[in-house]
């Protein structure tokens, strides 16, 4: 089987890398990866191919940035004619970004299978791009690779043949743990002057948030409260670093001593922040995964989410986007930190394996 696999924000790089190297262990499968270059800045992209080991795109659409419609409709136009050139069967696409259900529409709309890693995941909120991303694509898509049981129920709700289903676990998990032991080398603490459990962690990237000043202003006053017991990092993503230049945020923060606002970091220094914080401030999916099996308490600031075992198993909550909700959140955490439970199933650091023996025994 020829197997297009598709990556194009950061949150791709960590899930696609385990499964090019599960294909390894496959002779039926031969994988292609195509970057749609949804994400193109150095620290956005190309870092984490570097430093998680993933071949080199054998080609990049370079769509770059726009509006939703404009992103969406630039990577089909680009991706229809390399489908076809290069003869594959079938495509593999990862989460739920604007580059997942693109991809995954020109593949069904030319009668390739399509293969969705981190299927069934559902926050019940349509305001997010991500929910229409990932309700689209599963419904078109002829594998579903689930990884908690939340996906199972509700992709057999909405009427998913079963055997179409597969609990697999977690591909980010299984980044997560090959580079777990490397991150140690990581010297960012030192370079920040930041000691093993003596600071926070905050990222925030959603539209619904970092897009509206009258929801931003509140929280850096919030964040602003906090670093005066307990030193801040914030590693900001471009969409982030661009809405708070606009609105004059960015200055308000730099006048606040404990709260460093710092270019986003690669893979392995942001894994030594995480693991070695006292806790993290998010409105990231993939970081509620990774606290979990860090053990380091995460405050989510959304209202939902659509990895409710990070809620049941792991530590994170959710405290919407309340200042007063979050600060409450922040001193029952200083006071007694949430403790995971048992890991959630199947995040062992095998799933890449498990879906890459399936796709080599699959027919259609
Ligand atoms: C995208 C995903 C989101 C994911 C996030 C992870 C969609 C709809 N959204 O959001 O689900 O959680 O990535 O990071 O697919 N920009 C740069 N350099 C880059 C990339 C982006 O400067 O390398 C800036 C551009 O101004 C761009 C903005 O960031 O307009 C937003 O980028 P985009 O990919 O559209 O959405 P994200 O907010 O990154
Ligand atoms: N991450 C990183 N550097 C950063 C911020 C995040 O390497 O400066 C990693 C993080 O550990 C996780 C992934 O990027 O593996 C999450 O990506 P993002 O928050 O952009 O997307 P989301 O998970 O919200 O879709």
């Amino acid at each position: 089987m020829r197997l297009i696999n598709i990556c194009g924000a950061r949150p791709n790089f960590m899930k696609i890398a385990p499964l090019m190297r599960a294909y390894r262990e496959e002779p039926g499968i031969e994988p292609l990866l195509v970057h749609t270059g949804q994400h193109y800045d150095h620290k956005m992209s190309r870092l984490f191919f570097e430093e998680l080991e993933i071949p080199r795109p054998d080609l990049n659409l370079e769509v770059g940035s726009g509006s939703h419609a404009q992103q969406t409709a630039v990577i089909m136009q680009r991706f229809e004619p390399v489908l076809l050139e290069t003869g594959a069967d079938a495509v593999l696409v990862v989460g739920d970004v604007n580059s997942t259900i693109a991809c995954a529409l020109v593949a069904s709309k030319l009668g390739k299978a399509v293969f969705h890693v981190e299927a069934g995941l559902r926050s019940f909120d349509r305001s997010m791009p991500e929910e229409i991303n990932r309700v689209l694509t599963d419904a078109i898509s002829d594998l579903l690779f689930v990884s908690e049981p939340s996906g199972l129920d509700n992709l057999t709700r909405e009427g998913t043949p079963a055997d179409r289903i597969h609990f697999v676990g977690n591909v980010m998990i299984d980044t997560l743990e090959r580079n777990r032991a490397r991150a140690e080398d990581s010297h960012i603490l030192a370079d920040l002057g930041l000691a093993s459990g003596t600071y926070g962690v905050i990222t925030m990237h959603r539209p619904a948030a970092v897009d509206h000043p009258e929801i931003m202003a509140p929280l850096i006053q919030a964040f602003a409260d906090i670093q005066r017991d307990l030193p801040l990092v914030f590693p900001v993503h471009p969409r982030t670093r661009a809405r708070l230049t606009e609105a004059g945020l960015d200055r308000q923060i730099g006048e606040l001593k404990n709260l460093r606002l710092i270019e986003p970091v690669g893979y392995l220094d942001f894994l030594k922040l995480m693991a070695h914080a006292a806790l993290v401030l998010t409105d990231s999916g993939g970081m509620q995964e990774e606290t979990t099996i860090l053990g380091v308490p995460c405050l989510t600031l959304r209202e939902n989410t659509e990895r409710p075992v990070t809620l049941t198993r792991g530590t994170n909550e959710l405290v919407g986007m309340d200042p007063a909700r979050l600060l409450a959140g922040y001193r029952r955490i200083r006071q007694q930190p949430l403790r995971a439970a048992d890991r959630p199933e199947k995040w062992d650091g095998q799933a890449a394996r498990r879906i890459a023996r399936i796709l080599a025994e699959w027919r259609r």
